[in-house]
This record gives structure tokens, sequence and C-alpha cells, in this order.
């Protein structure tokens, strides 16, 4: 078992990005340890997707560290976050057309092996295990989410809930131990949101350190253990569902200055 001492999760300190002149991030401070799922809210415009951006090496932080299990990441570098078991999904869904949702699983499991020793991939019996290893894993995980039967579908033919769910199956083949979800709700049918919670859950109880980026309240409020409010790049207040939801900052960020009724923000 992996303990939560040994495996502190992701470490954000100090994080900030400007374009231009706008400061979309000031000196970002926050941990999404193994085991819990700690969310992300805040207005548009207010940093998150920035944030995922910073933390999966998309973009690359004026200032700050990105810290997974202690080892400090290459800011900007996206390409070595498979190694140190960081994986994403992103707002507007990202998965590999004219792919099988198997194919895309399985690119999961590779990015996960060409970390692990690259290059014997290439050919030889060894990748051939290799291969059938991906398939098995890939297999076990449609089943784990119900989509085996679509395995040999096409992902693009999928209904929109079923291939966000396929992309995030794909993180998991890669076996990480943090995931950074952003906006994994946004565009689901209301009906979706709970199996999508239950699958998110799922993957604390697993272990994962889930930091989850969301704008769905009744999502956030019902499954985190902990919420952090970014408004205007800065964390505005940070605590447990509960406090943040009566915090009058979050009710004024999100609902104007002068609002005074946390009804809306308590779902
Ligand atoms: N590549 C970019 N160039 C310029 N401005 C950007 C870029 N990416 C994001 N921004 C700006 O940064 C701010 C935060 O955006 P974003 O991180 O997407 O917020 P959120 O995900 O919270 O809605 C917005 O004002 C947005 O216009
Ligand atoms: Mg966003």
């Amino acid at each position: 078992m992996t303990s939560t001492i040994e495996r502190p999760g992701l470490q954000i300190t100090g994080v900030c990005k400007a374009y231009g002149g706008l400061q979309v991030l000031s000196d970002v401070t926050l941990r999404a340890p193994a085991g819990a799922i700690t969310a992300v809210i805040g207005p548009n415009g207010a940093g998150k997707s920035t944030l995922a951006n910073v933390i999966s090496g998309f973009v690359t932080q004026d200032r700050g560290e990105v810290v997974v299990n202690g080892v400090r990441l290459p800011p900007g570098k996206a390409v070595t976050r498979a190694e140190h078991r960081l994986g994403r999904t992103f707002q507007n869904l990202e998965i590999f057309t004219g792919m099988t949702v198997l194919q895309n699983v399985a690119m999961g499991a590779y990015s996960r092996q060409r970390g692990s020793h690259l290059g014997d991939l290439v050919r030889g019996p060894r990748a051939r295990r290799d291969e059938i290893e991906v398939k098995e894993a890939a297999l076990a995980l449609l089943r784990r989410f119900r989509l085996e039967h679509r395995a040999d579908s096409l992902v693009e033919s999928l209904p929109f809930g079923e291939a966000k769910l396929v992309e995030m199956v794909r993180v998991l083949a890669m076996e990480p131990e943090v995931v950074v979800l952003d906006e994994p709700a946004a565009g689901l049918p209301p009906a979706s949101a709970l199996p999508l919670a239950e699958t998110i859950a799922g993957l604390a109880e697993d272990g994962i350190g889930v930091l989850l980026i969301e704008h769905n309240m009744k999502l956030v409020m019902s499954i985190s253990q902990h919420v952090v409010v970014l408004d205007q790049g800065q964390v505005l207040t940070e605590g447990s569902p509960a406090e943040v939801q009566q915090d009058p900052r979050v009710i004024e960020a999100y609902l104007g200055p002068g609002a005074t009724t946390s009804e809306e923000l308590t779902l």
C-alpha cells in the first residue's frame, strides 16, 4: 500500500504567470495530497486553466514551482509529465480522433512505458510483450469503467459524455499518482454528473491526488475534501466545502458585489 506520507502528491508554490500586462496568476500556492480531492473553483477568467497548463507543462510560469512527490517538474515541458506520473484532462475534450476507444486508452499506457524504458518499444520480443500488456491493461480499464462494449468503436462516434470518460480512462492508463481535471463536467448533461462524481471519487480512493478544477459547484461541494478559491489569479480563500460556501468573499466573487446570500452556492 502506498502511504500518503511517502506520496505527498502535488505541491504548487508561488506560481506567477503574466500575459503581456495581464497578471493571470499571482503567487499561487496550493497542495493536492495523495488520496484526496482538492478542488479549485473560481469565476471565468480566474486563471484556472492557466494553472492547469502550468502544472502540466503546456505553459511556462514566470516564477514558482510545481513539485510532484518531492520532485520539481521542469517548467514548460509537457512531455516529462508522464514519467512523473502526472496526468491531466482538458476543458475542451482531447481525444485521438480516427482511433478506436481501445487505441486511445492504449496511448495513455504507452506514454507510461516510454517513460520507463525508452527505446525498448522499437522492436523485438520485449516490444511485443509490452504491446500485449498494454492492450490487456487498456481492456481491464475499459471494463472497470463499463466501456468495454465500445472498445472497437471510433472514439468520435461516442456520445460526448462517454468520450470525456475515455479521455479520463486514457489518463488513468498511464497509472498517474496525480491528476489534474480541468472542468470535467463542462458540456455534460446533468444526468452524467453523478456517475462522473463517483468516478472522480474512485480515483482518490485509489490513492491518486486529484486536483479538480470545476465550475459546477454541486459537483465540487459533494466530493471535495478541500476547496481553493481562485479569483483574478490569486487564492482568495480556501477551506472545507462548507467553510468556502459560507465565505462572503466567495459569494461576492461569484455573484457580484453586494450579494449577501449563499443560497445560490448552496446546492
Ligand atoms: N495564451 C494566452 N494569452 C493571453 N491571455 C491569456 C492566455 N491564456 C489565458 N489568458 C487570459 O488569462 C485569463 C485567465 O484565463 P483562464 O486561465 O483560461 O481562466 P479560467 O480557466 O479560470 O476561466 C483570462 O483573462 C484569459 O483571457
Ligand atoms: Mg478554464
